[in-house]
């Protein structure tokens, strides 16, 4: 049980690798704030927590406004009284090069995908630090270093995490802060399904492209991710800080 009592806060886990990390959080002993805007399923995972017995707390709202994020740590504070982690996890994937991408839709990306980040991370660091210091996670991508085709904006974003990651190592190490991020390739994903208002045909086909991509020959689960995710949020990582972890089946060796 790493997690026995600690308090996660969490964004974006209504679906996908973030509801599958808050599921693992909650089975070896966290109680949680989990912030999504998805608000039919991010009651459903709340639900599904309570009756396994997890204290959890949840916020609607969008990640990339401020007063979300001062609402999800007086969240913690209120109801748990410190934080401990920090999971930056909610994001958005829209397509297109920086001809195609309309100002709007790169502003919300950044706005979702590293704002957000920003947000929740300075809000959180300083009541980690009453409680004694704490870890932040944040899942990027290998498109934060890797340019990622025709995924200008989302490429722009996740690499401007990868150095928010170290700059948050790097301010706060000395107070008890780490920080550390995730780079996964091909997941089987909601997120790029969606995108292209994906059929079964052409969700076979994505795979079959990741299964040619992948020197693994396959896309990577959501749960070998949160592992991941787990690994750096515990104290097993605690001379990491600032580090990022590609976990992408060798497709960017
Ligand atoms: N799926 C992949 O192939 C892949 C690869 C690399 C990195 N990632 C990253 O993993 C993370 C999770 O992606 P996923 O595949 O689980 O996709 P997903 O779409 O299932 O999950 C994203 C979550 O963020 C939430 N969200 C999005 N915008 C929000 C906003 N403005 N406010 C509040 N919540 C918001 C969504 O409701 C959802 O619950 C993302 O950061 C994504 O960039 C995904």
């Amino acid at each position: 049980m790493r997690f026995q009592d600690k308090i996660v806060l969490a964004t974006g886990v209504a679906t996908g690798l973030g509801r599958i990390t808050a599921e693992l959080f909650a089975r070896e002993g966290a109680k949680l704030v989990v912030v999504d805007y998805n608000e039919a399923a991010l009651g459903a995972l709340v639900e599904s927590l309570r009756e396994k017995g997890t204290a959890v707390a949840a916020v609607v709202g969008d990640v990339s406004l401020p007063e979300v994020a001062e609402q999800a740590v007086a969240r913690a504070e209120a109801k748990f009284g410190r934080l401990d982690i920090l999971l930056n996890n909610a994001g958005i994937n829209p397509v297109g090069n920086i001809v195609d991408t309309p100002v709007d839709v790169w502003d919300r990306t950044i706005a979702v995908n590293l704002r957000s980040a920003f947000l929740f991370s300075s809000k959180s660091i300083p009541l980690m630090e009453r409680g004694g210091g704490g870890t932040i996670v944040t899942t990027a991508s290998i498109a934060s270093f890797k340019a990622s085709t025709a995924e200008a904006a989302y490429s722009v974003s996740k690499a401007g995490l990868l150095q928010l990651t170290k700059v948050i190592a790097k301010d706060f190490a000395a107070r008890g802060i780490r920080a550390n991020a995730v780079c996964p390739g091909f997941l089987p994903t909601y997120m790029a399904d969606r995108k292209q208002g994906a059929s079964e045909e052409q969700q076979a086909m994505r795979r079959k492209r990741a299964a040619e991509l992948v020197p693994m020959g396959r896309e990577g689960t959501y749960e070998e991710i949160a592992d991941i995710i787990a690994f750096l949020a515990s104290e097993q990582s605690s001379y990491m800080n600032g580090a990022a972890i590609t976990a992408d089946g060798a497709q960017t060796v």
